[in-house]
């Protein structure tokens, strides 16, 4: 029998790269940058599977050009902005992500991202490469406290809850608003509050919401307004839930202390981009879940989960399972 036929538009991680390379016919796009909308439209031509990243833009103009062939999308990430999964739904493709894999790492570096603007880790690291720190100071570089603060998280997902466990061992108050409340872990004291009093009352605001038309631009010139002149604003979500010019303003005029961003719009910012600039924003390459576990367990879930679509099985990441009840009725 001949394999299925895939397009992946960037190289995996070893093991899952072999993997997918043994079980599948694969056209593999090995270029670092990913592949142009246009090659995708031609390269996803009467596939069975296409595994991407979140990087590439999989809308219905892919899922056509693909043809009625497809049968599974596995998108090397857990946000899913990237795809049109609604227009995957309506063709009855299912189509999976990574969760769980990547929550730790991009909870650790979620606390790296709070720790260095709350410190000013980097305006220090530039002092002592440019030769400009002269002395040890008692007002040298002063930056916030963490025991007793208060974090507010924004989403109490799988990472949001593994930053309120780091967040306990640092003795936080930590509260939380999300439009599903969910309880904390044992050991973990976290209130549910309103967005609003969230902003109010947190000395660090950390995002960990997915992008949807409800978070696009929930951190706007409102919202800076509402948060305390002391406080650090983190985000290792998606780039389009901060409005950077608003972000620019408050941090400039010193509305809020400091900001780390691991996500921005675009990606890479270009080097003019006001917000590089400031002294109090750090700016990182989308790197929250780059630990070496982290990315290879993402890359052998992808492959699991396109495996699996291939054959025709339930796969254990979807993310629209309604597209079973869809097959069900059809066979029914
Ligand atoms: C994801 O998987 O969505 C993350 O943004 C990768 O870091």
């Amino acid at each position: 029998m001949s394999k299925p036929r895939v397009f992946v538009t960037r190289r995996l991680l070893e093991p899952a790269m072999k993997m997918v390379l043994e079980s599948c016919h694969a056209d593999l796009w090995s270029n670092e940058m990913p592949p142009p909308h246009e090659i995708i439209l031609e390269r996803v031509c009467g596939v069975d599977g296409l595994l991407c990243l979140l990087t590439d833009r999989i809308d219905t103009e892919v899922m056509d050009a693909a043809g009625s062939g497809l049968k599974v999308i596995s998108n090397c990430a857990v946000g899913m902005d990237n795809l049109d999964v609604a227009a995957a739904t309506s063709r009855g493709i299912p189509v999976c992500n990574t969760p769980g894999v990547l929550t730790d790492a991009t909870a650790d570096f979620t606390f790296a991202l709070l720790i260095a603007a709350a410190r000013r880790v980097v305006e220090g690291e530039r002092q002592v490469r440019s030769g400009t720190w002269k002395t040890w100071s008692l007002d040298t570089l002063l930056g916030a406290d963490f025991t007793s603060a208060t974090l507010g998280l924004v989403g109490f997902g799988r990472i949001g809850k593994a930053v309120a466990r780091r967040a306990t061992g640092f003795g936080m108050r930590i509260i939380y608003s999300d439009p599903n409340p969910a309880s904390p872990e044992p050991g973990v004291e976290a209130a549910h509050v309103d967005f609003d009093t969230l902003l109010r009352e947190s000395d660090f605001v950390s995002l960990h919401t997915p992008l949807t038309n409800e978070t696009r631009g929930l951190m706007n010139a409102a919202a800076f307004a509402k948060m305390k002149p002391t406080s650090v604003l983190v985000n290792t979500s998606r780039g389009p839930v901060v409005d950077q010019t608003a972000l620019y303003e408050a941090l400039k005029s010193q509305r809020i202390f400091a900001a780390a961003l691991d996500v921005t719009v675009p990606e890479p910012l270009p080097i003019d981009n006001p917000l590089l600039t400031l002294k109090n924003c750090i700016i990182v390459p989308h790197i929250a879940s780059a630990s070496w576990q982290a990315r290879q367990k993402m890359s052998m879930m992808a492959a699991e989960n396109l495996i699996a679509g291939l054959k025709g099985e339930r796969l254990p990441n979807c993310v629209n399972p309604e597209v079973y009840r869809i097959w069900n009725k059809s066979m029914g």
